[in-house]
């Protein structure tokens, strides 16, 4: 069984694809281009059903843990519930600027991308400073017993996207995933 870490990565490694896949659309819509919104729906719809829910409240009982058993670290590291409901509060202020294009609400097309890109930009920083610094601290600090007991504590579920699909506004961006992936280079 994949230990709680190689989840966390895996779904950052999921997620990055989810980022890499709005980030086209931002960068053609801030070209002057569409947006595919049906893509940016899935990916909002992603976090707001996954990660919000799934993986952070994961990350922060790791969290707790590393704070029992490392606390310098801990502290080195700044408040983990607080950057995942500072992400929360982003999404929202993305879903609400994409909403209100949708609904034809005149808005400066700065104001989507710039709701997009501090999005992109938030999720981006947080899983690089927790690749970096909380999933190896996390791993010297904790003990075997440690991940017995989170690991009982939360089991995992099916990711929405990737794992058991059956959520029709996720069609879009997995078909566009999928299509991105077929057209790189092999090795890549
Ligand atoms: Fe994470």
């Amino acid at each position: 069984m994949a230990s709680i870490i190689d989840a966390l990565r895996s779904d950052h490694s999921r997620l990055t694809k989810l980022l890499d896949a709005l980030e086209r659309q931002v960068d053609a819509f801030g070209e002057g281009g569409t947006l595919d919104f049906e893509i940016a729906d899935g990916v909002l719809h992603y976090c707001q059903t996954y990660p919000d829910l799934h993986h952070h409240p994961r990350e922060d009982m790791v969290f707790d843990r590393l704070k029992a058993r490392d606390p310098e670290a801990a502290a080195a590291m700044g408040d983990l519930r607080t950057e995942h409901r500072k992400l929360a509060q982003v999404t929202e202020r993305f879903a609400e600027a994409l909403a209100a294009v949708e609904q034809d609400i005149p808005m400066e097309r700065d104001e989507l991308t710039n709701a997009a890109s501090a999005f992109l930009k938030g999720y981006r920083h947080h899983i690089l400073m927790e690749e970096k610094y909380f999933f190896p601290a996390a791993q010297r600090a904790l003990t075997p017993e440690d991940w017995r007991q989170l690991a009982a504590q939360a089991a995992p579920i099916a990711d929405p996207l990737f794992d058991n699909r059956n959520d029709e506004r996720f069609d879009a961006l997995y078909q566009d995933i999928v299509a991105w992936d077929s057209n790189l280079p092999t090795g890549a």
